[in-house]
């Protein structure tokens, strides 16, 4: 399979010097399921930024699909973004808005009818244990409900890259393990998968590759 992904010698500093990562190189391949661990501070989350375009490296090159993303002009970002399903460590859920309204969003964005919506929406809704709760506002989830409503959102428009920072971090056992088996059924329908922990346990007995993060640097390139 070809690389879906590369990051050549990708680094960030934050001003005025915080280096987030440093020279960090590696490549996925399409359709795999990598992990990306280390500490608290690491910068697993930067890295996942930076892949989103919603940060910019200090310096190196990262390639989707062979492009540079450097190469992206503004207005293309969100074409860009439309490829890649992004669960973020902090939900980023509109609180005021119902679970439906928060997971239909990115479908409305791209003129998709009202009838296609409601099925793909109600149908991952179903599928993340989250039926019943379609007109509830965001604000009254608990946790653990939020962070499923941002995997609903992170999956409906079938992103061929799923980013995920932390997707079980609020989950209880039960729950990880249910959210992990749709990962690994979206993995075998095709996605590739990134997902950032430092939970061990999430990646124990997978098989799959883990890249490990220490200050900002690969352990195991
Ligand atoms: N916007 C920012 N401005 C300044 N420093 C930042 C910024 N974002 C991250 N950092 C710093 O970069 C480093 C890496 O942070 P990052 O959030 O990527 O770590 P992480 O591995 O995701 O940690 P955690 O497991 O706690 O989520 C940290 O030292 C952090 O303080
Ligand atoms: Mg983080």
């Amino acid at each position: 399979m070809e690389d879906i992904l590369t990051l050549e010698r990708v680094s960030k500093v934050y001003e005025p010097n915080i280096t987030a990562l440093d020279e960090v190189s590696f490549s996925v391949k399409r359709g795999e399921f990598l992990f990306i661990t280390g500490p608290s501070g690491a910068g697993k989350s930067t890295l996942l930024n930076l892949i989103f375009r919603a940060e910019k490296p200090t310096s190196g090159e990262i390639y989707f699909e062979g492009r540079p993303l450097s190469s992206l002009k503004k207005k293309e970002v969100p074409f860009f973004r439309r490829k890649i399903g992004f669960v973020f460590q902090d939900f980023k859920l509109l609180e005021n808005r119902s679970v439906f309204e928060n997971v239909a969003i990115s479908l409305e964005i791209q003129g998709i009818g009202e009838d296609e919506i409601r099925r793909r929406v109600l149908k991952i809704l179903e599928r993340l244990g989250l039926s019943g709760k379609e007109t509830q506002p965001v604000r009254q989830l608990s946790g653990g409900e939020k962070q499923r409503v941002a995997l609903a959102r992170a999956i409906v428009n079938r992103p061929k890259l799923l980013l995920a920072d932390e997707p079980t971090g609020n989950l209880d056992s039960r729950r990880t393990e249910e959210v992990m088996e749709i990962f690994e059924d979206l993995n075998a329908e095709g996605t590739t998968i990134i997902l950032a922990t430092h939970d061990e346990a999430l990646y124990a007995e997978r098989h799959r590759r883990v890249l490990v993060l220490d200050q900002g640097r690969l352990l195991n390139p």
